[in-house]
């Protein structure tokens, strides 16, 4: 008997993450959603991604849960209109854009690797191609001091972050066979795109020519059927080189400081990267 595919999804009580979740069941996976209130999927499971202990708990009992897991979508992500801060002191965007997902790709690299031929996909976002080389910028993640700017600012740097981070531990997870891609999936019209983090100008500028979010779902679980999507960015549906800001110090630093993040908040260890 054939195995059911397992995949783990986060982020699909709206937007892109639900037309994924619909999608991919119809597709023949098994969805586990990860969420903080209730969403599809088979398997729903529940954690608010600015607890990153709570979250790692969660991953925890995924990975116990299913030996084999074929694909993870690191979705869910926030974009507000100002700074705030977890209970643990964290800036929001990045605890959830990019330390939430660095949890979930270590927690679950095992039952990844035992699936055969796992794939990781972060959805990550055109943005990160816009100029912006402050070399300070990694400290500015976690902690940041410099004054707060919509989309291009805490959003930005936390979706460069997770794509650097795509791109740092791709060649490790390609010894036990998965894939890692950062994938945009252009302008959609979503909660998110129409909430309080997107300034106006930018919303007249775009909204003629958003997409629906199942337009993006559907090109995902279309390149998952023929086999992709291929390690490292994919941008408006073809492989990108990464900017040149995701050099590897940059790649390395985002990956110390959430190892770094890790062992500070976590209360039991995740396996090490590489
Ligand atoms: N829409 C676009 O134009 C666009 C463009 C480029 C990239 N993206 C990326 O695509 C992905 C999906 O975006 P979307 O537009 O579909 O956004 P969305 O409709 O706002 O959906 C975001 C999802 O993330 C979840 N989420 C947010 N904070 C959470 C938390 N603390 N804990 C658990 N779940 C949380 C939301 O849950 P709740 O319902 O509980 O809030 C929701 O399910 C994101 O990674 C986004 O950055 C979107």
């Amino acid at each position: 008997m054939t195995r059911r595919p397992v995949a783990v999804v986060t982020g699909t009580t709206s937007g892109i993450g639900c037309q994924l979740a619909r999608r991919l069941a119809h597709a023949g996976y098994h969805v586990v959603s990860v969420n903080r209130r209730a969403g599809p999927g088979d398997d729903a499971r529940l954690a608010d991604l600015t607890d990153t202990a709570h979250l790692a708990h969660t991953a925890h009992a995924i990975a116990r849960d299913y030996p084999c897991v074929d694909l993870l979508v690191n979705n869910a992500a926030l974009m507000l209109g100002d700074y705030r801060y977890t209970a643990d002191g964290v800036e929001a965007h990045f605890a959830v854009n990019t330390l939430a997902p660095f949890v979930l790709m270590q927690a679950l690299r095992a039952s990844l690797a035992r699936a055969g031929n796992g794939r990781i996909v972060n959805l990550v976002s055109a943005v990160i191609y816009e100029a912006d080389t402050r070399a300070s910028e990694i400290d500015q993640l976690a902690r940041p001091t410099q004054p707060f700017v919509p989309v291009f600012g805490p959003y930005a740097r936390s979706k460069r972050a997770l794509a650097a981070l795509g791109l740092a531990l791709q060649a490790a997870y390609a010894k036990d066979d998965i894939r890692v891609c950062g994938f945009d999936p252009g302008s959609c019209r979503t909660p998110m795109t129409l909430g309080r983090g997107m300034p106006w100008r930018l919303l007249l500028r775009h909204f003629v020519r958003m997409r629906t979010p199942d337009a993006a779902a559907r090109e995902l679980v279309t390149m998952l059927g023929a086999g992709g999507p291929p390690a490292g960015i994919v941008s408006d549906g073809r492989w990108l080189a990464p900017p040149p800001l995701l050099d590897a110090g940059y790649q390395q630093d985002v990956l110390a400081l959430c190892r770094a993040q890790a062992v500070a908040l976590l209360p039991m260890p995740i396996p090490a990267a590489g």
